[in-house]
């Protein structure tokens, strides 16, 4: 049986699940990498991925696997199986310890259909990529960026299965290594108050493309970020995508006008001034507006930070709004006035006859598809 737990080791409950992690993990602000990974800050993204995977579950007729490729000390994984209705999770890391504490957590919390694999991730996932034996539901969460597991990953989901990926190379992916960028996820980022929606559809960009090279479709369901991370959630379905979802975004930074587009241009349509240009990226939706009902329906049945209804209400008001946002701030500052209520200014371009929502990306963002002249109008008219 396991030595395991030793004195630099605890028992904590996270979400309804028991959960053996390092004591210096919770303690320092920087979770160590030894004995194990474990970061309790993550608790809300994996609150998240239970809502996610619970609203997924519900309806998928399929056998219910779950299959974690970096698992750390078992923390998604481990929940799931204890707070859901799976048939199997099956995890894997490449740090022994960690599994024996997920061992050791599984027992805990009376988990019996678990499988170990102490393997480097993208041999784990080609164990599972033959059909018959994929999962239904396949996480990829390490450290950095998660592109180089976009293929196995991709591989070892079953048609009409959910892949959930994490990213934290923020650096990169927010524009200050744009050749990183480039050569990790095929796109270019600009520098822009909306990067991190630029930063999950440069994510998402690049699983597309792998995605097509494979001849798998994915459909974004639901994406989620903080300061520390972006997380995609995609369905995959074995079936070429017809749809053209690759484009640009272009960022006039000197009017403050952007569009997406499938090709990238010069001028700014409205000032004539040179055009940044962002990308090839995904411009086509990233919040299915049904999956986001189904997410919110599971919340009251759920152990989660009540932070994640208040975010998916708001998911739900831009699933089927234009791509990219605006800030209060940025506009005020273009005005050199102070910055209006966002109900107030939401609401006023709505009585323009504009589409307009809050975003889940940004307190003080709205989206909107009134141009960059018509929003400082609808800003003037409400001072
Ligand atoms: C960010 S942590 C995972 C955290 C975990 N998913 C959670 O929610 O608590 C990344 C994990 O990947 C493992 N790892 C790093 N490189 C790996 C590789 N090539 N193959 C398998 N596991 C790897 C590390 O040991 C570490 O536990
Ligand atoms: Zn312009």
């Amino acid at each position: 049986m396991l030595e395991i737990p030793n004195d630099s080791l605890e028992e904590i409950v996270e979400g309804e699940t028991k959960l053996l992690v390092p004591k210096a993990s919770i303690t320092q602000k920087v979770p160590p990498k030894e004995p194990a990974f474990f970061n309790p800050k993550a608790k809300l993204n994996r609150d998240f991925s239970i809502i996610a995977y619970a609203a997924f579950l519900e309806s998928f007729k399929g056998p219910k696997i779950f299959l974690e490729g970096l698992s750390g000390i078992g923390a998604r994984g481990l929940r799931v199986a204890n707070e859901l209705q799976i048939d199997n999770l099956i995890i894997n890391d490449l740090n022994p310890t960690a599994l024996k504490m997920a061992e050791y957590s599984a027992n805990l919390n009376g988990i019996k259909k678990v499988e170990f694999f102490e393997k480097e991730v993208c041999r784990f996932f080609s164990n599972f990529s033959k059909k018959g034996k994929r999962g239904s539901i396949v996480d990829i969460d390490p450290f950095g960026s998660p592109a180089a597991f976009f293929d196995c990953g991709i591989r070892a989901t079953m048609h009409g299965g959910i892949l959930s990926t994490a990213a934290t190379d923020l650096q990169v992916l927010n524009g200050l290594f744009q050749g990183a960028c480039k050569r990790k996820y095929g796109g270019i980022p600009i520098r822009a108050e909306y990067g991190n929606e630029m930063a999950i559809r440069l994510v998402l960009g690049c699983l597309r493309v792998v995605a097509a090279r494979l001849g798998v479709e994915v459909i974004p369901m639901f994406v989620e970020s903080d300061m520390h991370y972006y997380r995609t959630y995609v369905k995959v379905l074995n079936r070429p995508d017809q749809q053209e979802n690759i484009g640009y975004i272009l960022h006039c930074k000197n009017c403050g006008q952007r569009q997406m587009a499938l090709e990238p241009r010069q001028e700014c349509e409205l000032c004539n001034s040179k055009i940044e240009v962002a990308g090839p990226l995904w411009i086509g939706k990233i919040f299915d507006k049904k999956f986001i009902e189904n997410m919110l329906n599971q919340v009251p049945k759920l152990q989660v930070n009540k932070v994640c209804e208040k975010t998916l209400n708001k998911c739900l008001l831009e699933s089927e709004m234009p791509g990219t946002f605006y800030t209060l701030d940025e506009i005020a500052k273009k005005m050199k006035s102070s910055p209006p209520k966002l109900e107030d200014i939401v609401e006023n371009l709505q009585k323009n006859n504009f589409v307009a929502s809050v975003t889940s990306f940004n307190p003080t963002g709205f989206r909107t598809n009134a141009n960059i002249k018509e929003i400082v109008e609808v800003f003037q008219s409400i001072q």
